[in-house]
């Protein structure tokens, strides 16, 4: 599995139509930390920007269907007001992520990619999603967090954030987590082993005696096996 550093810290911006969805997120410890260590997840009210009357910032498909579709002019004033620059320019200086259900699935490795980028714009879309010209124009990228309809891009903005954010460093308490974790180089892309903690006899359930052993390079081979095992099943369609 190709690998990429985390940058130091990510700015990252998300656009929506409810900023306050995200005070919750902010608020949890490791992003806290990712906040207090130099990164940035902040809010733009995309009504806020709005160039049309009453707040509108949707509106119905052209050749019909159910759902309303967020609007290409409501984007592009929104982005090129809080940057400052035109909004078809911005793509050319940081990555501007669409969320949708139809776009690039995230994975580690997506998310190792994003982690490495100094700055992000997320983009959530509401209802029945974007007008295809803010994708065609104004994005650089459409991610999806699963093959699943969300009523919003808030939640997969979050997902992203956090897969982006734990990879930095200070984020977690220990380092070592997310050196080796699922899906991470150290464990060549395989699912992670599986992890006990005490009591070591709970109801009858033991804890695999190896762990308990000391031998740190039986241990180490346990893992690994594990690791792989869980990997096969995952492959052919088990428990992962
Ligand atoms: N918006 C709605 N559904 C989504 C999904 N599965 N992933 C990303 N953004 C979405």
């Amino acid at each position: 599995m190709r690998t990429r550093s985390a940058a130091e810290t990510v700015q990252i911006d998300v656009f929506t139509l409810f900023p306050q969805w995200f005070e919750w997120f902010r608020s949890q410890r490791h992003v806290r930390n990712a906040l207090v260590g130099g990164s940035s997840v902040e809010c733009v009210d995309i009504r806020a920007h709005t160039p049309l009357a009453g707040g509108q910032v949707d509106d119905v498909p052209f050749g019909g269907g159910a759902g309303m579709l967020l609007r290409v002019d409501v984007l592009d004033s929104a982005l090129s007001a809080h940057y400052g620059v035109d909004s078809t320019q911005l793509r050319a200086e940081r990555r501007v992520i669409a969320l949708a259900p139809v776009g690039r699935g995230l994975d580690e490795q997506l998310a190792a990619e994003l982690a490495s980028e100094p700055a992000l714009t997320l983009l959530c879309g509401r209802y029945e999603g974007f007008d295809e010209r803010i994708i065609e124009h104004l994005c650089s990228d459409v991610i999806s967090i699963g093959p699943y309809v969300l009523s919003g891009g808030e939640l997969a903005a979050m997902v992203v954030c956090d897969a982006v954010l734990r990879k930095l460093p200070g984020v977690l308490g220990d380092e070592r987590s997310a050196l080796e974790e699922s899906f991470s180089a150290a464990l060549k892309g395989a699912p992670e082993y599986p992890h006990y903690t005490r009591p070591a006899d709970y109801r009858g359930w033991r804890v695999p005696a190896v762990l308990l052993s000391g031998h740190h390079a039986e241990i180490e081979r346990w893992r690994h096996e594990r690791s792989l095992e869980r990997g096969a099943r995952a492959d052919g369609g088990g428990q992962g």
